[in-house]
């Protein structure tokens, strides 16, 4: 599919950031996402609190950084969308390891739009009705089925929208004005969490100390994959947006700012998920949790504080679509630069062809979320581990001086030659290990969740839905969700 008879097909000059700033608060704008605030305060609370946190900041540093700076160098220095930079600065040989990276981007906002739609919907809950009781059979509800479908659609639609407008217009304006409120609301409901009676549990749970958990390879394999997932590397997606710099920006330094500013709001997100949850004593959530923690907990939270949980409630699902939209709006972006540079379609076209057509691979995960979990678990950790794999073998054994590319705008920094060390001798070794750990595991879960179809390691979240009753093959929800291994709800 990607082939093309000859290379360049575009039409129209590159786009290009108008500031500096304008980069860096879009790359911000895609690392920070639901995976700052959903999958991190999970995956932190179910891999052994403050432990998880330490083995997350050295896999940002030890990993995560050196791949994003390797990123950037393939996409300033190619100017050129993943696959197209891959075979003009290495081969023709590297065309499919350039379309992993579009495949990887389009099966991930596949289901991302899914999660971003139950967003909208809490939100408007917020604004109509307010926080209900029984937010467990209200997730069961609007996880699966016609709803999220709905949702899902509209969520497409707007990225569409903004993608459609272009670089500067679209995607440069709207992370522009949409960061700074979400770091607002954020450090905002942060502040108020601290204020209330109950949350120094909550600070004791998240700073627990398991510190055998960072012996624990699985624990391991959780913190690189967050790493990956929560930079939105190993996609192209940075490839993608550092082909529209000019100027010779300070590359390390720019990847230090976006990294610091991701990592500063999943640690904030977590300052305010757990004394929310932990003051309202429904700390029993967050122990065996995993989706459950925001979607289930949060609103139960909300609904108990009465009047201010409404607003702070309605705030915390913005800022949860705000980032899940700046997110989506990058994935999109990469399948369409990528549509454009390789088969010559215009912006428009680009972009309703590949919206449309990521929209209908999203409807399984809409339909079923123990399908969203298989996707997530094969797109969002396994093939963006090999991703970060390409990359580091990439820049690290195949294109020519990626040194002098990173001095551009930033002179030789000291650092440099570990840099190519890593992704030369370091890298590639572990992530490899890391794979070929992850499709085992992988290949487990899934047989196991065949296996369960009659004793399931699934839980249903009603308690009073008779067993087996959410087993409807089409997925469909009627009143009991089942849920793959890892993605347990409370009961
Ligand atoms: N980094 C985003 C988040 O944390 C998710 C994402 C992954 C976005 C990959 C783009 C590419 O939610």
């Amino acid at each position: 599919m990607s082939a093309t008879p000859r290379e360049p097909v575009t039409t129209v000059p590159r786009e290009q950031w108008s500031t500096r700033t304008g980069f860096v608060l879009a790359a911000v704008g895609s690392a920070v996402g639901l995976g700052n605030m959903w999958r991190f305060s999970y995956l932190t609370a179910e891999n052994g609190g403050a432990a998880f946190l330490v083995l997350f900041i050295v896999m940002l540093l030890l990993i995560g950084l050196p791949i994003m700076l390797a990123e950037f160098v393939i996409g300033r220095g190619s100017k050129s969308s993943p696959i197209r930079a891959l075979t003009q600065l290495g081969s023709g040989k590297w065309r499919p390891a350039g379309a992993i990276f579009v495949a990887c981007g389009f099966l991930i906002l596949s289901y991302y739009s899914v999660i971003a739609g139950w967003t909208m919907r809490y939100a408007g809950d917020a604004i109509i009705a307010g926080f209900q009781p029984g937010a467990g059979e209200r997730f069961a509800q609007y996880s699966e089925g016609g709803g999220a479908l709905l949702f899902h659609l509209i969520f497409m639609v707007v990225t569409i929208g903004i993608v459609s407008v272009g670089v500067r217009k679209g995607i440069e304006r709207t992370a522009m004005v949409l960061m700074p409120l979400l770091f607002a609301i954020v450090a905002g409901i942060a502040i108020y969490a601290a204020f209330l009676p109950g949350a120094g549990a909550g600070y004791a749970f998240y700073f627990q100390t398991d510190f055998r958990a960072i012996l624990d390879l699985d624990v391991l394999r959780a913190a690189v994959g967050q790493a990956f997932f929560s930079l939105s590397l190993g996609m192209g997606v940075m490839i993608t947006f550092a082909s529209y710099l000019s100027r010779e920006d300070h590359l390390p330094k720019e990847s230090g700012m976006i990294a610091g500013a991701d990592f500063l709001v999943a640690f904030v997100a977590g300052l305010m998920v757990f004394p929310l949850i932990f003051a309202l004593g429904l700390s029993e959530m967050v122990g065996e949790s995993t989706i459950g923690t925001l979607f289930i907990g949060l609103p139960e939270a909300f609904h108990a504080m009465g009047a201010p949980g409404r607003i702070v409630g309605l705030l915390f699902f913005v800022a949860l679509f705000v980032g899940a939209l700046t997110s989506a709006i990058s994935m999109l972006e990469l399948v369409v630069s990528s549509a454009i540079d390789s088969i010559g379609w215009t912006r428009m076209k680009a972009t309703i062809v590949a919206g449309v057509a990521i929209a209908l691979v999203g409807i399984p995960s809409a339909l079923s979320a123990e399908w969203l979990g298989v996707v997530d678990e094969i797109a969002g950790t396994l093939l963006v581990t090999l991703g970060g794999l390409i990359v580091a073998v990439f820049v690290g054994w195949v294109m020519m001086s990626p040194e002098a590319e990173a001095a551009k705008g930033a002179g030789r920094v000291r650092w440099f030659p570990a840099w190519r060390f890593l992704l030369r001798w370091v890298l590639p070794p572990v992530l490899t290990l890391l794979l070929i750990l992850g499709i085992i595991g992988t290949v487990q879960n899934i047989a196991g969740m065949f296996a369960d179809e009659v004793e399931p390691a699934t839980e249903m979240i009603e308690p009073e839905a008779e067993p087996g009753a959410g087993e409807g093959a089409d997925g469909l929800q009627d009143g009991a969700l089942l849920l793959p291994e890892g993605i347990v709800l409370p009961g």
